[in-house]
């Protein structure tokens, strides 16, 4: 079935492509944010770089703009409700972090503690794209925390591997 150019059929048709989620965090000046993601991807092996599509009018653009760096938290498939809470605003009224359930990195971003495991990096560079921003990271930090399997994110809903 052949589909007409516009909005909707391109989010339906990558909706098909089935992503992880992480939630990207940063920290600029004194303010601590996070922001559900499924853009992000791997880019380079030497040197190791890595890739976010962030749209610009996010808190998350200017924030990150500010600090220069940022962390991928990767969710585990228990973390639906965590991936649900980042890509809420509601959340912008209080605090975003609960006391014990992160700290920080070497680059101040927030580390979850539920993440599956994280990467930090540094903004290497950047690249317009439409409403988004390429944002292109050079990894400084790497973990892998549990053997969680991961949270899925399939046709606009949350799925796990089984
Ligand atoms: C599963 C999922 C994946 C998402 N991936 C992205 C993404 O890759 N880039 C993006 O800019 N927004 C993405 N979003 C939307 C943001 O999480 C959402 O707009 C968020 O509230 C923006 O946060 P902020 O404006 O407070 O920074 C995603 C949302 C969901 C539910």
């Amino acid at each position: 079935m052949t589909l007409p150019l516009d909005g909707a059929s391109f989010r339906y048709t990558m909706g098909h492509f089935a992503t992880g989620v992480t939630v990207m965090t940063t920290t600029a000046g004194e303010r601590m944010h996070g922001m559900t993601v499924s853009a992000f991807a791997s880019i380079s092996l030497e040197p190791l770089l890595v890739m976010v599509s962030v749209e610009r009018s996010t808190v998350m653009h200017e924030l990150v703009a500010q600090s220069g760096a940022f962390a991928i938290n990767v969710l585990g498939e228990r973390s639906e409700s965590t991936a649900r809470f980042f890509a809420d605003n509601v959340r912008l009224a209080a605090p975003e972090f609960r006391e014990g359930g992160y700290r920080l990195g070497i680059t101040g971003s927030p580390i979850l503690s539920e993440a599956s495991g994280y990467l930090e990096a540094t903004v290497h560079g950047t690249q317009d794209a439409g409403d988004h921003t390429i944002i292109v990271g050079k990894v400084v930090a790497l973990e892998i925390v549990t053997e969680e399997e991961p949270l899925i994110y399939y046709r606009s809903g949350y799925r796990s591997l089984d």
